[in-house]
């Protein structure tokens, strides 16, 4: 029997061509697939009751639950007639029955732990009842919520400012990485990100300006917030008077408990409809067409009346696929009802997340394209069917190599359980997994790893050791991390300055801290303005990191194409940032200039914005003058100063360094074997090599690995002279030196 791990990974090799027509390999399959939608073609689905072309479900089932479905049903029409304002709907929610009681048990307790059906009204409600019950004294002290993700964080704290009926930014606010929306003395209620969080730590190490905290998702088990629950277990008895919610999928609940002295479990049961379970017959190996062909199947077979939700894993698949649904949905015109697509994922710009709250037009259906944001952190109203591939994407780090992939997984049971539970909430639903039933019995695991197992802990270390902590043995983990893990990260701070070699942290640690990024690229910025052999490039450097800081795409359409634009002769990607941001800059900032050379405005302003506050950040830090001091007069990029902008690089990144090998790129740094890479088609390296026939680069520099069908690094720049490597991070590159 196939399983849907080989399916997968047939399709990948199947993708993986060899170097010689590599342009073909980054044409997402998706591209490439002609489709042609065709009733005879449309995938098989086992189900144990019923057939899903047969829409008469209702029948097969026994007349109590029918009865119950019924009087839920009508329940809630009933229910839905009365709302008329926006602060009655609040009263629907479920949580609203148990308000009393949740209050009295927040009293009663400092830590709760609260669990209830997604949409159940969690993040919304309970901090405006601690806010209504007096806990914040007025303005004295806020109520803080975690979020795993920004545009949950941002979202949330919309919704709440309308119930609350106060502008967003004042008494409701949000803070996320690069964006703070709440003000001083004013704002009482505060959605964040757990990183957010986690850096408060650093300002006020007892968090004593907050009443409550509520940890948000927290059977996410994102680093943050497993970090923010160690410190937060380390400081309740100091602060006894602080509140601690902690909302959690049931899943986790217990160990949340037990974590915190065996705090009580508070249940809000929630209103779930029958969800019919649908699964392929057999593994489907590209599950993005499985997923486009099951989205047509569902429209053209089933009722108009309820709206679909596609899981897929990230930024990129998600625009693939809705480009081809589009396509798809114009060819077959007005033979099929009309479609709205709207995507959600983390970094999904601001001014298009309210588009999946939108309500769906008449004789249209919703196509909603969702990370696995949409699992528990956001509910959105009217999805009756969802479509499951059973992928997600996640962060994967190897100690010995001390590399990070993002890699496409297939989930856990819990998660594809939560998935198909999103189909449940306005009435029976129907989830379309593209796995079998015996791939979801046998290969899947129970529940997904939480992260602080999967990923690089240098910056936590950093964070932790900055607080003080300096027994990371002893520290209270919810799960502790591999020690191999533990002792790679301290090497790399170690590497990068931060720590001295007793394991104390150094003052460029403490530095490191102060900026709201990866130590990695404070480490550039402080060299550039510092270092005796890269300072005087500040300046450039600050313009680079925060366009690598932006993750939407800079470009309007095809990067190639809109480059070709600005400039002929670059010869890396960094270099190629610069020039886009120094243009734009000397345009004064201009959209017409953003239109003229096909770049993204609103994106432009991001970084600028990045820009801003990373250039504050260096001169609170003394850095600026430093950098002043340094400066000779130059004009245009000459190598003096590509040299330098490489060499700050190197300082931040030197185990991200790839040399060339009779075989093609290797990684290096101080593991044996190296691993082969390849340069993403998109990078500016990778077009002068192949289409410019320039000569191949000895050392790149580069900023990102991924995985896909191949290894790709993405975001380079070549290291003209490999004497720099030794000359900069000796620690490192000892070998080099003699040869
Ligand atoms: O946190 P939990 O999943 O328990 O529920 P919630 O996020 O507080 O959502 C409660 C209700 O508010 C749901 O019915 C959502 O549809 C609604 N909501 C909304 O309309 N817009 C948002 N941005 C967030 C929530
Ligand atoms: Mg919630």
């Amino acid at each position: 029997r196939r399983t849907r791990q080989q399916a997968w990974e047939e399709h990948q090799l199947e993708n993986a061509v060899s170097k010689e027509n590599i342009d073909e390999i980054y044409v997402p399959d998706s591209e490439k697939y002609e489709f042609v939608f065709d009733k005879n073609a449309m995938i098989d689905f086992t189900n144990d009751s019923d057939d899903m072309l047969d829409d008469s479900d209702a029948e097969s089932e026994d007349s109590a639950e029918k009865e119950e479905r019924n009087n839920l049903l009508s329940q809630l029409e009933v229910e839905e007639k009365r709302i008329k304002t926006i602060s009655e709907s609040r009263k629907l929610l479920p949580v609203f029955a148990y308000r009393d009681e949740l209050m009295s048990a927040i009293k009663e307790n400092q830590a709760l732990i609260i669990v209830g059906e997604t949409g159940s009204g969690k993040t919304t409600q309970l901090p405006q009842y601690l806010v209504e019950d007096g806990y914040t004294q007025g303005t004295k002290f806020q109520i803080g919520v975690t979020q795993p993700r920004r545009v949950a964080a941002m979202s949330v704290a919309s919704r709440v400012s309308d119930e609350m009926n106060v502008i967003l930014g004042q008494e409701v606010g949000y803070s996320i990485r690069f964006d703070d929306k709440t003000t001083a003395n004013k704002t009482i209620l505060k959605y964040m990100t757990d990183g957010m969080l986690l850096r408060e730590f650093l300002i006020d190490p007892l968090l004593s300006k907050y009443a409550c905290i509520m940890i948000d998702e927290a059977h996410e088990r994102t680093l943050a917030t497993d970090i923010l629950l160690g410190l937060l277990k380390n400081i309740m008895e100091k602060r006894t008077e602080l509140k601690l919610l902690i909302s959690s999928a049931t899943v986790n609940a217990k160990k949340f408990s037990k974590f915190f002295n065996d705090c009580p479990i508070f249940n809000v049961p929630g209103r779930r409809f029958p969800v019919d379970i649908h699964y392929t017959l057999q593994p489907e190996g590209n599950y993005i067409n499985a997923a486009v062909t099951t989205v047509f199947q569902i429209h053209t077979t089933q009722s108009l009346d309820g709206d679909v939700l596609l899981f897929l894993t990230g930024q990129e698949e998600i625009e693939n696929t809705r480009e081809k649904i589009e396509e798809i949905a114009l060819k077959l015109g007005n033979r099929i009802p009309q479609l709205l697509i709207t995507p959600i994922y983390a970094n999904l710009p601001q001014e298009q997340q309210a588009d999946i709250f939108q309500k769906t037009p008449e004789n249209c259906r919703k196509i909603v394209l969702a990370t696995n944001i949409a699992e528990t952190s956001l509910t959105i109203d009217g999805i009756k069917y969802v479509i499951d591939p059973g992928f997600v994407k996640e962060n994967s780090y190897v100690p010995s190599t001390g590399m990070t992939q993002l890699l496409t997984v297939p989930c856990s049971r819990a998660s594809v359980d939560q998935r198909a539970g999103r189909a449940g909430r306005v009435g029976p639903g129907k989830c379309f997994r593209l796995f079998t039933k015996h791939s979801y019995e046998n290969d899947l695991e129970a529940m997904p790893r939480p992260e602080i197992v999967r990923t690089n802990l240098s910056n936590t270390v950093l964070l932790l050791l900055s607080l003080g902590i300096t027994d990371l043995l002893h520290f209270p983990f919810l799960d502790k991390p591999h020690i191999s893990t533990l002792t790679k990260s301290l090497e790399n701070l170690y590497i990068l300055g931060a720590l001295n070699s007793k394991g104390q942290i150094t003052e460029l640690g403490k530095m490191m801290c102060e900026f709201p990024c990866e130590p990695e690229f404070a480490k550039v910025l402080h060299s550039a303005a510092t270092h005796p052999q890269c300072n005087g490039v500040l300046d450039q450097c600050l313009s680079i990191v925060s366009m690598l800081h932006e993750t939407t795409s800079i470009f309007v359409g095809n990067k190639k194409e809109a480059t070709s634009h600005i400039v002929s002769d670059i010869d890396s990607d960094h270099m190629l940032y610069l020039t886009i941001y120094e243009e734009w800059r000397a345009a004064n900032y201009s959209r017409t200039w953003c239109q003229d050379h096909r770049i993204q405005f609103k994106t432009l302003l991001r970084v600028r914005n990045i820009r801003n506050q990373l250039a504050r950040c260096c001169d609170k830090l003394g850095l600026t003058k430093r950098n002043q001091a340094a400066i000779v007069q130059q004009a245009g990029h000459d190598n003096v100063m590509v040299g330098k902008i490489t060499k700050s690089l190197i300082s931040g990144f030197p185990l991200n360094v790839v040399k060339l090998t009779p075989s093609g790129y290797q990684t290096i740094g101080k593991a044996k074997g190296g691993l082969l890479v390849n340069l993403h088609p998109s990078s500016v390296i990778f077009q002068n090599q192949k289409e410019k026939g320039k000569k191949l680069d000895k050392y790149i520099l580069y900023q990102q690995l991924m995985l896909t069908s191949k290894e790709f690094i993405r975001d380079c720049i070549p290291i003209q002279n490999e004497k720099w490597l030794f000359e900069i991070v000796p620690q490192v590159f000892n070998g080099i030196k003699g040869k």
